[in-house]
């Protein structure tokens, strides 16, 4: 029933203008994967990286493998300008080097062994291959699977990453990743999407949102950036207000243990236009949970879970 109205409206408000003019005339590559929005998305987080140290080659071939809608991966810059695809502000958690990832070359930071830790932290998944695992570049990502993948890319912690936007729409277009619809970019900056956008108007934006208790008053949820009202306040003019330039929003589900988002709150996005992307959900019984609520897609570290359900 919800994804329903989501097909009503989308199909509305994304292509009745086109099907007036050109009616018979074929979608382009970027018109199709819109459409896709309407179905449901399965988005490998980081790659496998419940399988396979997150962001590195290994988790990313065996989200690819499993066939998975969208490859997931945070963007952020090198000190010498490069683009790579790694999560954290620091290189600590995941790598056997210290320090903001914004200070290191990349040369310096391809020296760096970010497949180890995983073994130490996942006995019962740890593999041989994966130690010394190196920092990904988003051009190697792009050289190893083309067109042959759809990417959800989140300009990562923009403020850390001046330039970050500049060099991620060059680098798409350079792929001719927009245009031939492979490529999402998602931010809990909206500053930083409508950056994007303003460089490239064609690219499709996703909103990123997290909401948890306001620390004023704690029975109110209010959002990290205040990009909308709480989900209990939200309106179809907030909805409306996201939808003027991103196609789809990507939430949190559990706040501490207390679910921040309901069916309601999915379909009147839908309502809007909007496919609603759930961030991160691991376990098999939250996956179907989710699934009834009329969640468009999810962001998950086991895609062969998700896919299992959805097959
Ligand atoms: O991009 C969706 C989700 O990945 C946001 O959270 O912290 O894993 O980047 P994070
Ligand atoms: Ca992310």
């Amino acid at each position: 029933m919800q994804r329903h109205s989501l097909f009503a409206t989308m199909s509305l408000g994304l292509f009745a203008g086109a099907a007036t003019t050109t009616a018979l005339a074929e979608s382009t590559p970027l018109e199709e994967q819109l459409k896709e929005l309407e179905s449901f998305q399965v988005i490998a987080h980081r790659g496998a990286s419940g399988h396979a140290p997150e962001s590195t080659m290994a988790a990313y071939e065996l989200a690819h493998e499993w066939g998975v809608d969208y490859l997931e991966l945070d963007a952020q810059l090198t000190a010498d300008g490069e683009l790579v695809v790694f999560h954290d502000d620091a290189i600590d958690r995941t790598s056997d080097g210290e320090g903001k990832i914004n200070d290191f070359t990349l040369e310096e930071l391809k020296a760096l062994d970010t497949g180890t830790w995983f073994n130490v932290a996942n006995a019962d998944k740890s593999d041989d291959s994966f130690e010394g695992a190196k920092i990904l570049t988003l051009d190697e990502l792009f050289e190893r699977f083309g067109h042959d993948a759809r990417y959800y890319i989140e300009t990562k912690s923009p403020q850390l990453n001046p330039g970050l936007e500049e060099a991620l729409v060059e680098t798409l277009e350079e792929y001719e990743m927009v245009e031939n619809g492979h490529v999402l970019v998602q931010s809990f900056e909206q500053d930083s999407l409508l950056k994007v956008q303003a460089l490239n108007d064609d690219i499709p934006l996703i909103q990123l949102v997290w909401y948890s208790p306001s620390e004023e008053d704690a029975s109110r949820l209010v959002e990290w950036t205040g990009v909308t009202p709480g989900p209990e306040e939200i309106t179809d003019e907030d909805f409306q207000a996201v939808s003027d330039y991103a196609v789809g929003m990507g939430t949190n589900f559990i706040y501490d243990g207390r679910e921040v988002i309901d069916a309601d709150f999915i379909r009147q996005a839908n309502e809007n236009g909007l496919p609603v992307h759930v961030y991160t959900i691991n376990e098999t019984d939250e996956m179907e949970r989710l699934m009834e609520m009329g969640a468009n897609g999810l962001f998950t570290n086991y895609p062969d879970r998700l896919i299992e359900l959805v097959e």
